[in-house]
């Protein structure tokens, strides 16, 4: 019997082909995400699902679908919308995208500590108004990264990414927190692993790079960016919950902080009134990390691999169980 797979958005390139050839697929049409309602129904007798982020795969969802489903492919890095210990008990195996975003995401993060340190996007906003009167000698002061200290939160893939560029290429210096000790880190960038207090109290620019779970939520709470001398920039390309936006609302505001670049929010997209996205000091991006051709082609290769892989009862290429 032909197992079927239920795809939650259309993703680019031809790897979607390669699963019609193999299985029946079906395709959620729309721009947004299936509703939780929605994806209930369409799980029912499904062998594989390949998801989005946006997707919250329960363990109930499981159960819905029935006994059939062996593998959920996530089309990302980060997992946090499966409830990964669910599918183990159950025997569903669950794969992600990892290393080929890793240099789009670190850009991603450079990009953002730039923009937010030389407020690039309102000195542009006020061109396109054509509201520029004149050059200005004190108009859009912003604070330079070169020589300075770079905080990276999390020394993964993409935490090193981000280091390797900004070390190379601004000449920073490296202060990171890690679960392990990196010698390779501290050998080829000069870093130096210290804890979350040290971290933020020495860093002139932190850039955010741990995976969302229990212990990182809320990582950055009032009393973490409290820390953070006044003059500092805070990016984040991992995930929203890590931070306490209530918390970097007031710090913003207090000018506690210079200025934050944000490609992830709690929700997403945060409603359009929101003190973030009205702040003249946040930068925020619609979650386009890993938003470039050749990343979210090679993501879809990988996840196509992951769901036919999981389907023939075969170990995933990229595997988080
Ligand atoms: C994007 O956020 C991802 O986890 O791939
Ligand atoms: C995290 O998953 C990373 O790739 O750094």
């Amino acid at each position: 019997m032909t197992q079927r797979v239920w795809v939650t958005r259309e993703i680019p390139g031809e790897s979607l082909d390669r699963l019609r050839s193999a299985c029946e697929v079906d395709v959620w049409p729309e721009a947004t995400p299936p509703s939780a309602e929605t994806l209930r129904e369409k799980v029912v007798g499904c062998a594989g699902l390949l998801t989005m982020l946006s997707d919250a795969i329960t363990g109930e969802l499981m159960d819905v679908a029935g006994e059939q489903l062996k593998v959920v492919s996530n089309y990302a890095v980060g997992f946090n919308n499966i409830d990964v210990d669910a599918a183990k008990s159950r025997g569903i195996s669950v794969g992600n995208t990892p290393d080929v975003l890793t240099d789009a995401t670190a850009d991603t993060a450079v990009a953002l500590l730039f923009a937010a340190s030389r407020h690039v996007v309102p000195a542009a906003k006020q061109v396109q108004a054509g509201e520029w009167k004149t050059w200005e000698p004190t108009g859009w002061l912003g604070v330079e990264p070169g020589g300075k200290t770079l905080g990276i939160i999390g020394m993964g893939r993409i935490g090193k990414a981000t280091a390797e560029r900004l070390v190379r290429g601004w000449g920073m210096k490296l202060l990171y927190t890690s679960r392990r000790d990196q010698s390779d880190v501290d050998n080829e960038l000069g870093g130096q692993r210290v804890d979350l207090d040290t971290l933020l109290s020495q860093s002139d620019f932190v850039s955010v790079h741990v995976a969302l779970n229990e212990q990182t939520r809320n990582l950055l709470d009032a009393e973490a960016i409290g820390r953070m001398p006044s003059h500092a920039v805070l990016v984040n390309t991992a995930r929203g919950e890590i931070i306490d936006q209530d918390a970097l609302v007031d710090a913003l505001e207090r000018r506690a902080i210079f200025a934050a670049g944000l490609d992830v929010t709690t929700p997403e997209p945060l409603p359009g009134d929101h003190p973030l996205v009205k702040s003249p000091h946040c930068v925020i991006l619609p979650h386009i990390g890993s938003a470039t051709d050749q990343s979210r082609h090679a993501m879809a290769e990988i996840a196509v691999d992951n769901v036919l892989a999981g389907l023939s009862g075969k170990p995933l290429r990229c595997s988080v169980t």
